[in-house]
């Protein structure tokens, strides 16, 4: 089903935030110089396929970086244009919103409504200055799940932040199995974040899709991270098949 922009909050987060949401390493995310080469490839550079990526700034950041990232979401069937257009339309709005719900946040990395505003404008920015270069080099793909145009274990690793899990009043289990799954046929390990929906609550989906996977050889394991702002929103789930460490 194709995505309606006016529904749609395009509010990305950046290459640092990434970084924390999946506690992902330096050896994941970066090309080993010819002196560092390890023997082993767990240490090797991993191709990362971040679904729902939306506006954030990952991907751009990420390539200036050195890093293999691809991205893919509905949203690319609009302009650079019309998705800046429409944080700028939203922004303030959710920042009163924000603003108006003291309780639900936490402000340790963000320090405040505002500097979130700052930083949220900054990342879109950074995104529309690479998303047409982005485009052409095929960086940023349209396609939505639960059925990504990608072939069976063509990433090492596939990200989701902010769209499972906290659209669980929007999207029933049986989606969310079905999400997932697919994210583990095209990618050989599933990190996502966060695990609370937008209510703040644990989804209630997440026990049935663990179950799910346990039950078909995947290992699932629920990490702490070092990144937090819906209050206790500092969880990630990690998949595997359950052979992987
Ligand atoms: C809140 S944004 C998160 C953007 C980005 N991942 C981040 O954390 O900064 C949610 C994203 O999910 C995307 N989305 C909506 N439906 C989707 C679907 N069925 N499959 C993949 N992405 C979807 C939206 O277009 C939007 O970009």
């Amino acid at each position: 089903m194709a995505v309606k922009l006016d529904k749609v909050v395009p509010f990305g987060r950046s290459f640092d935030e990434y970084v924390r949401m999946f506690s992902l390493s330096e050896t994941e995310l970066y090309p080993l110089s010819e002196t560092e080469l390890y023997p082993l490839s767990d240490f090797a550079q991993k191709s990362i396929l971040s679904v729902a990526d939306g506006p954030a700034s990952f991907n751009a950041e990420g390539t200036e970086y050195g890093c293999k990232i691809q991205s893919v979401d509905p949203l690319y069937a609009f302009s650079g244009d019309d998705i800046r257009d429409r944080f700028y339309a939203v922004c303030d709005n959710i920042i009163e919103q924000v603003r108006l719900t003291p309780d639900d946040w936490v402000w340790r990395y963000h320090r405040s409504p505002d500097d979130l505003k700052v930083r949220r404008s900054r990342v879109t920015e950074r995104f529309y200055q690479d998303y047409d270069l982005g485009k052409q080099q095929g960086r940023y793909t349209l396609g939505e799940l639960p059925t990504l145009p990608y072939a069976d274990g063509a990433y090492d690793l596939g990200l989701c932040s902010h769209f499972l899990f906290l659209y669980s009043q929007q999207f029933n289990r049986a989606f969310h199995l079905a999400a997932v799954l697919e994210m583990l046929r095209v990618c050989k390990e599933v990190r996502i974040f966060p695990l609370l929906g937008l209510d703040l609550v644990r989804s209630p989906h997440l026990p049935f899709v663990i179950q799910q996977l346990e039950q078909s050889g995947y290992a699932c394991c629920i990490q702490t991270v070092d990144y937090e702002l819906q209050k206790g929103g500092n969880e990630m789930l990690k998949i595997t098949p359950s052979h992987l460490p």
